[in-house]
């Protein structure tokens, strides 16, 4: 369809501030939006009041965030596009969209971390989730994790940010760091979507999938912010701060303004870095964020400028013919002169400022993970897969808590995979190129379901390379790029340093209102009227079970999906 770039304004998603006494309503609704200016309005999903995506929630650190999740979703907007054959997706999913809602980034109690397997149906009841927010102020956001459709339920629009704030990062003016904040701070929601000739979206990025079956990757065309294609946004001539997210089911991106300007990268996931790092891109991988700050104080009133991508585009989107999606938004520089602080020299360590961010702690153990697509040649039945085997599969990572370990992540793939755990931050040690067919060849993987991560070390093809600046603090997701060995170091933390256990046995909630008594754990009323800790009684015919324990995976969502997902606990 025709959509001219840059005639959109850039829209602002609603804010919504926590309290530590009033919870907050979050409702899945099936929405119409009009993506551009000249298209018609088609369906689509969203948080609250926003025709797309989710109002932008503000927490503060140290206060609980206590919310009431419900959904109120009609007809999926992708009902003929789920594919029933992968892992637990049933057909009513169609008319009835699961949801399981979950904070990326917080340090969550099991329960309340959007669980992939504990499912709600729409109009059954309010789901309570509580985030502690005992973690350092960052940049964290909430988007759907249902099992196995989390990758239409995101991108028909089930997303939105999640800033935390402290007593340095206010998000106030006169801040104790001089970051531009109010209407100088700018959440900038990146995705990529393809479009059918009506206008409707489209999750399908090859025609070479049939229609029902798992695509592979929803690979897009068109750049859009916060809900809006190519939009436009005018600009005073200051310095502004922009919470950047990579909220694509697929691509990595190459960043850059069309003026090759300079710019700041001030903070990743988990926060701050400890002084900008001053750059003209940065790559950003699916579910990654960026601080950014850019000066837009030596343009002239009326000149423009672009933000970018030059990134080749992946190969699905080769196979349809597309270039690179090289745009997101236009700046347009106005009259006004806007915020005029100078670009701090250091975020961290100074009056004011949070604490250095420490070095890289030395790990305890080296656990080998691999990345791969067993099933490469054949297709389909394709399938993504972490260390050979499937999400339901048993022999899961068990790190003990209190311990730091190194995780390398052997990628023998030549795409890249952006490897995401939850409950804790990490950081990036670096990246080593390795021969992936001949460690292949020497280590022949077995079929799926059987654990493979050999040891890469005789196949290294070149020494470590370090972590680039502007992604060298507090990290949720590692751009693991292909054929590559990425390590970060992450430390399991404690039930006392978490104030809650990271192991606690509870159960999926299918259709039940979960409530919490006073000083007591979760738990879902059984249809008797008992209240029981674990094993729910089965409502409506669908599978209740006893659940414990976080995800990580691969954040391309078509990928984590199928199967590309896998548990992890950590245990006393
Ligand atoms: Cu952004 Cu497991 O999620
Ligand atoms: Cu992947």
């Amino acid at each position: 369809p025709d959509m001219r770039k840059y005639v959109d304004e850039l829209p602002v998603p609603g804010i919504i501030t926590s309290s530590p006494t009033q919870p907050i309503e979050i409702v899945a609704r099936s929405t119409s939006t009009r993506f551009h200016r000249d298209q018609p309005k088609v369906p689509a999903m969203a948080y609250n009041d926003e025709s797309y995506l989710g109002p932008t929630i503000e927490a503060h650190v140290g206060e609980q965030t206590t919310v009431h999740y419900r959904s109120e979703l009609g007809e999926h907007t992708f009902a003929a596009d789920l594919d029933t054959s992968l892992h637990g997706v049933a057909d009513r999913y169609r008319r009835q969209p699961v949801t399981s809602m979950h904070l990326h980034g917080g340090v969550t109690p099991p329960e309340f971390d959007g669980n992939p397997e504990r499912l709600m149906l729409p109009h059954h009841g309010t789901a309570l989730f509580e985030f502690p927010n005992r973690q350092e102020a960052g940049h964290l956001w909430y988007h759907d994790h249902a099992m196995a459709i989390t990758r239409a339920n995101v991108y028909a629009g089930l997303a939105g940010m999640y800033f935390l704030r402290d007593g340095h990062d206010t998000g106030k003016p006169g801040n104790p760091l001089g970051l531009p904040a109010g209407e100088y701070e700018i959440p900038l929601i990146l995705q990529e979507k393809i479009f059918r000739a009506d206008g409707h979206q489209s999750l399908r990025s090859t025609p070479i999938v049939p229609q029902g079956m798992w695509e592979g990757g929803a690979v897009g065309d068109r750049g859009l912010v916060n809900g809006k294609v190519w939009p436009t946004m005018t600009v005073d001539r200051g310095l502004y701060r922009f919470r950047l997210i990579n909220a694509a089911s697929f691509s990595v991106w190459n960043l850059f303004f069309s003026n090759r300007m300079p710019f700041w990268v001030i903070g990743n996931e988990g926060g701050l870095l400890n002084a900008p790092v001053r750059t003209r891109s940065f790559a950003a991988a699916p579910a990654e964020r960026f601080d950014l700050l850019v000066d837009f104080s030596s343009l002239a009133p009326g000149e423009t400028v672009e933000l970018c991508n030059d990134l080749a585009p992946p190969f699905q989107a080769a196979m349809l013919g597309e270039v690179a999606m090289s745009r997101f938004c236009r700046f347009v520089a106005g009259p006004g002169r806007g915020d005029r602080h100078p670009v701090p020299t250091t975020l961290r360590g100074g009056r004011g400022q949070p604490a250095r961010i420490p070095p890289i702690a030395t790990p305890q153990r080296v656990r080998r993970v691999s990345v791969s697509q067993p099933y490469e040649l054949r297709v389909p039945p394709a399938i993504m897969s972490l260390n050979n085997l499937r999400y339901a599969d048993p022999q899961i990572e068990k790190p003990r808590a209190g311990t730091t370990e190194r995780w390398d992540i052997i990628n023998i793939t030549p795409d890249p995979h952006p490897i995401h755990l939850h409950l804790v931050m990490f950081r990036i040690l670096g990246r080593r190129p390795m021969r992936t067919v001949e460690y292949q060849a020497a280590n022949p993987q077995p079929p799926i379901g059987t654990r493979w991560a050999p040891d890469p070390s005789d196949f290294y093809a070149g020494p470590m390379r370090g972590p680039a600046a502007w992604e060298a603090g507090w990290k949720d997701t590692v751009h693991a790029v292909g054929g590559h060995v990425t390590s970060i170091v992450v430390r399991f933390p404690t039930a006392d340093e978490l104030g809650f256990d990271p192991d606690a046995i509870f159960s999926s909630d299918p259709t039940q209102t979960w409530t919490r008594p006073s000083g007591g754990h979760a738990v879902a009323p059984s249809p008797s009227g008992h209240h029981h800790h674990a094993g729910a009684t089965p409502v409506h015919g669908m599978v209740t079970k006893d659940l414990q324990g976080y995800v990580w995976h691969c954040h391309i969502l078509d990928h984590e999906d199928h199967d590309m997902m896998l548990r992890y606990r950590v245990v006393p």
